[in-house]
C-alpha cells in the first residue's frame, strides 16, 4: 500500500516537499473534477534517466487543457523542462511522472472561472501496471457492461479526470468480477479502449486498433506501437471494430504509459488465439523495450535524457 514518492514536487513554478503538496477541500477540483493530467515514464539507461516522448505528452497536457479554457500559464517550454528538472533533483533514475493543471481554491460554483489553475508536477515509482508479471504473462479481461463517454459528452481526446469516473466504473466492475481489466465500447456499440489503456488487435498477421472517433485517448504508446509495427513491415490499419473481432483475433493487447505493452490471455473467459501472449506481441514488446531502455537506435527522438543539457522542443501550432 501507499506511493513510492519522489520527495520533491514542483508547484507553479517551485520545488516543494512532497508533504507540503497539498489542497484545501474546498478547491473546485474535489467538487467539479476540474483537472486535465498526464501520465509519462522516465526509463533507466546507460547515459541516465531519460523520459518517453515528453514533448508528445507535454503537448497533449496543452491541447487537454485547451479543450476545457484551462491551459496552465506557464510556456510549453517550462513545463517540458520542470519534468527534466524534476527526475534531477530527485535524482530518480527511473519514475512515472504526473503533470497535473487543476481549479484551485477560490470559488463554489460550476463556473470555474475565477478559481485560480494550479500546476503540480510529481514522480513516483510505478512497477507494472496490471500486476507483476502482466507483460510477460498476459492478463484475462471482460467485455465492460458500461460504454465509453459518447462524443459530445465529454471529450475522449482531452485527458481530464471526469473521464476517469468512466474508467472506474470499468475497471471496478472487472475488479469485482475477477478480471484484470475492462474492455469498453464506445456509444455506437464498436471496441473503444480500456479503462487506461488503447486496443490493438491481430487478424489474419494484419494489426487493428480503434480509430480516435471511437472514443478512445490518442495514446502516445499507441502512435509508438503503431510506428513500429509499420518499421517491423506489418500492416497497421486504424478501423472500426465490432465486439466478436475480439473473439475471433489470433492476438489482443494493451498499449499505454502506465500498461506498456500488456498481451491479453482470455476475453470473457475466451482464450485469445492460444491464450498465450502471442508473437506480435512478444516482438512488438522487445522493440520497444529496446527503445525506452535506450538499447536500441532512438531513430524519432523519443527520448529526452534528464542529465543533458536538451535542445528546445517544437511546440504544437497555436
Ligand atoms: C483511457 C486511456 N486510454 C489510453 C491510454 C494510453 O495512453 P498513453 O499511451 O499516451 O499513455 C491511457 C493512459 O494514459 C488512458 O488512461
Amino acid at each position: 500500500m501507499g506511493i513510492d514518492y519522489f520527495e520533491k514536487v514542483w508547484h507553479n513554478g517551485e520545488f516543494i516537499p512532497w508533504d507540503k503538496a497539498t489542497l484545501h477541500v474546498g478547491s473546485h477540483v474535489i467538487s467539479y473534477a476540474s483537472s486535465i493530467f498526464e501520465g509519462i515514464r522516465c526509463y533507466e539507461t546507460k547515459n541516465g534517466p531519460a523520459i518517453f516522448r515528453l514533448k508528445e505528452h507535454t503537448d497533449r497536457l496543452f491541447n487537454s487543457c485547451r479543450v476545457f479554457r484551462m491551459e496552465p500559464p506557464y510556456p510549453h517550454r517550462q513545463i517540458f523542462d520542470a519534468m527534466t528538472e524534476l527526475v534531477r533533483v530527485n535524482e530518480a533514475a527511473s519514475c512515472y511522472i504526473r503533470p497535473v493543471v487543476l481549479r484551485g481554491y477560490g470559488e463554489l460554483n460550476v463556473n470555474p472561472l475565477k478559481n485560480p489553475i494550479d500546476t503540480y508536477i510529481f514522480c513516483w515509482k510505478w512497477g507494472q501496471y496490471m500486476g507483476h508479471g502482466s507483460v510477460e504473462e498476459g492478463v484475462d479481461v471482460c467485455v465492460s457492461s458500461w460504454r465509453r463517454m459518447a462524443p459530445d459528452t465529454l471529450p475522449a481526446m482531452s485527458k481530464n479526470a471526469a473521464n476517469y469516473m468512466n474508467s472506474q466504473l470499468i475497471k471496478v466492475e472487472a475488479i469485482a468480477n475477477g478480471y484484470a481489466e475492462g474492455i469498453a465500447l464506445d456509444s455506437a456499440g464498436y471496441v473503444s479502449e480500456a479503462s487506461g489503456a488503447n486496443l490493438f488487435l491481430v487478424r489474419n498477421g494484419e494489426i487493428l486498433t480503434p480509430p480516435l472517433a471511437s472514443a478512445v485517448l490518442p495514446g502516445i504508446t499507441r502512435d509508438t506501437i503503431m510506428t513500429i509495427a509499420q518499421d517491423l513491415g506489418y500492416i497497421v490499419k486504424e478501423q472500426v471494430i465490432a465486439r466478436e473481432a475480439l473473439y475471433m483475433a489470433e492476438e489482443v493487447f494493451f498499449t499505454g504509459t502506465a500498461a506498456e505493452l500488456t498481451p491479453i490471455r482470455s476475453i470473457d473467459r475466451i482464450p485469445v488465439g492460444s491464450g498465450k501472449p502471442g508473437p506480435v506481441a512478444r516482438k512488438l514488446q522487445e522493440a520497444f523495450f529496446a527503445i525506452v531502455h535506450g538499447r536500441a537506435e532512438d531513430r524519432y527522438g523519443w527520448l529526452t535524457y534528464c542529465n543533458q543539457p536538451v535542445a528546445a522542443p517544437v511546440a504544437a501550432a497555436r
